[in-house]
């Protein structure tokens, strides 16, 4: 794990440059400050309200979670390696009025506990991001996660924003980009409802691509994961299907093209086996 944080704070520095990074306590750590109108982008694109638990990963001086706090009501948690950082952010908040909202600890982001956080924010590197990756999919979902600038690799964003940052010092680009990804349901598998309803779906991150089957008849379907609700067309068809996944485990159908079969209200349940039991 030293391996991999000394990894990640060099290249940190590499790439916002020795000269743009105002060193923590530790000269290794870069410390870049994400602009307050990125900030606040951030915050308003996951929309952010006062029923948020927010984790910046990465605190720096603590001012993505206590905007967090203060403008926006959420309570929140910040991380961050070096230890002056900290003690700044958790003055900063007492200064700002948010310190019953707002916690910082001292600890790597590669062993904090992700559970329980609505909202993820992040600003440090691709690589850090891939890293992460896996763990933020296995958060409830829902859960959104933003980052300043570096994006998922293959999982593409849910939105993206450019904001204008004029007096970036970092980069050739006067500009951020804010990215935001909702955590997809995991709902690859096959599906049994009643009546010979199937539904066999091949997931990648938020797309869905498989197969309805309705009694003897079979379509092709594609559609997509917002959070626990999933949206589908099936072929020859523009009328569209939903269904929500449930904490029971079951899909729930929301919304049923008229004359399809099935009806909304009924739930389809993941297959023990290979196939759905004969009904
Ligand atoms: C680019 S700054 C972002 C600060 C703040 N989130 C913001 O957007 O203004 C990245 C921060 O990550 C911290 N950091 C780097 N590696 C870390 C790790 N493994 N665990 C916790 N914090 C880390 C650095 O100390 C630095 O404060």
């Amino acid at each position: 794990m030293r391996a991999l944080q000394r990894a990640a704070v060099l290249a940190l520095a590499l790439c916002f440059g020795a000269a743009q990074a105002q060193p923590g306590g530790d000269e290794e750590v870069p410390f870049i400050t994400t602009p307050d109108r990125v900030t606040l982008a951030m915050l308003q694109l996951a929309g952010v309200g006062p029923a948020d638990n927010l984790i910046d990963l990465g605190s720096g001086d603590g001012r993505i979670v206590i905007t967090a706090a203060k403008r926006f009501g959420a309570r929140g948690l910040g991380v961050d390696l070096v230890p002056d950082l900290v003690a700044r952010s958790e003055a900063s908040a007492r200064q700002a009025g948010v310190a019953d909202r707002t916690r910082f600890r001292v600890q790597d982001l590669f062993e904090t506990d992700l559970a329980g956080f609505s909202v993820v924010t992040m600003y440090l590197l691709p690589e850090v991001n891939l890293k992460l990756r896996p763990r933020l999919l296995a958060l409830p979902p829902g859960t959104r996660v933003v980052s300043h600038d570096w994006d998922m690799g293959d999982w593409a964003a849910d939105r993206t924003l450019t904001v204008d940052v004029p007096e970036k010092a970092i980069g050739h680009e006067k500009r951020s980009r804010v990215h935001l990804w909702v955590v997809p349901a995991p709902l690859q598998g096959l599906w049994c409802g009643p009546g010979g309803v199937s539904l066999q779906l091949a997931q990648q991150f938020q797309r869905v691509s498989g197969t309805l089957q309705l009694g003897d008849e079979q379509r092709a379907v594609t559609g997509r994961i917002d959070g626990a609700r999933l949206h589908w067309l099936a072929a020859g068809s523009d009328q569209a299907w939903q269904a929500l996944a449930g904490s029971d485990g079951a899909l729930q159908l929301q919304a049923v093209p008229s004359g399809a079969g099935p009806q909304a209200g009924q739930r389809l349940r993941r297959a023990a086996g290979r196939s759905c039991p004969a009904s």
